[in-house]
């Protein structure tokens, strides 16, 4: 069934960051995809937003799971047959108050997985969908811990390095696609979710404002380059906290 409606899918949908990204989007027009890993959680998330009237539905996915994200991505293209919007939120943080050496290497490998690997087969399986009609708009929410210049500090390893690679990858998957796809990265700032505890001066709801603005890069802005790389419009490193760019509307890069 072919859709007028641009369609997008946000993972890790069923709280926090992702739960606001797909309230605002569906908001937007959106017919927006809850993508959870946990079946009861997921249709709940997606239940309470169809109540308010919101153009939303679920669709299992484990980000470690090859396997949850292929099927997911062969129900996507069966039901809508397109993807405009892709957002990688799913994350987890998982380090202790230990140092990278002297942690349970599972806590990396782990955490990797997620932030990491997970992102990357979510891309893999469901780049094509874009391909099929020269247009998407991939976001990969990261952090400020994953800027080289926080390499130089002790803490947060696995977390850190996660976040590192998969800015890496941001910037090498927007060298390597072509078209009007664009992907970027983002640092939602200290964000009052569960990850970021009660203490974090921004909600949910300003993160998502924040993040969905990178869905509206057209085909001249800049896509995936770095401060070194100038007039491209894939692959940035958005930072909210180092520079306001909501505010200001300018590109930061970690
Ligand atoms: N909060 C902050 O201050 C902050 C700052 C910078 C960046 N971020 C990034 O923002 C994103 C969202 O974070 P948040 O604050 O909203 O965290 P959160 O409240 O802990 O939510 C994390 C979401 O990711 C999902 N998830 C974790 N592992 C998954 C997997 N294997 N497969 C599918 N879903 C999985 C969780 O699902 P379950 O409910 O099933 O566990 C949950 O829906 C993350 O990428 C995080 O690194 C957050």
């Amino acid at each position: 069934m072919s859709q007028d409606k641009q369609v997008a899918l946000v993972t890790g949908g069923n709280r926090g960051i992702g739960y606001e990204l797909i309230n605002q989007l569906a908001l937007k027009g959106f017919k927006v995809i809850l993508a959870s890993r946990n079946p009861e959680m997921g249709h709940e998330a997606a239940q309470k937003l169809m109540d308010s009237n919101l153009d939303v539905s679920f669709v299992e996915m484990d980000v470690d799971n090859q396997e949850s994200i292929s099927q997911a991505a062969i129900t996507v293209s069966e039901r809508y047959e397109r993807l405009d919007v892709l957002i990688n939120n799913a994350g987890v943080y998982l380090d202790k108050k230990e140092k990278l050496l002297a942690m349970d290497p599972d806590i990396l490998e782990k955490t990797m997985a997620t932030n990491f690997f997970g992102v990357y087969h979510v891309i893999r399986s469901f780049i094509p969908l874009m391909e099929k009609h020269g247009y998407g708009r991939i976001i990969n929410v990261s952090s400020e811990y994953g800027a080289m210049s926080e390499m130089s500090y002790p803490g947060v390893g696995a977390y850190k390095l996660s976040k590192f690679a998969l800015n890496g990858l941001t910037r090498l998957v927007a060298a390597e696609i072509y078209g009007d796809i664009k992907i970027n990265a983002v640092d939602p700032g200290w964000v009052s979710s569960d990850m970021g505890g009660p203490s974090a001066p921004r909600t949910p709801k300003q993160a998502a404002q924040s993040i969905l603005w990178l869905r509206r890069l057209d085909l001249k802005d800049r896509t995936g380059d770095s401060s070194e790389v100038e007039n491209k419009s894939n692959g940035n490193i958005k930072s909210i906290r180092k520079k306001p760019i909501f505010k200001s509307g300018r590109l930061a890069f970690l």
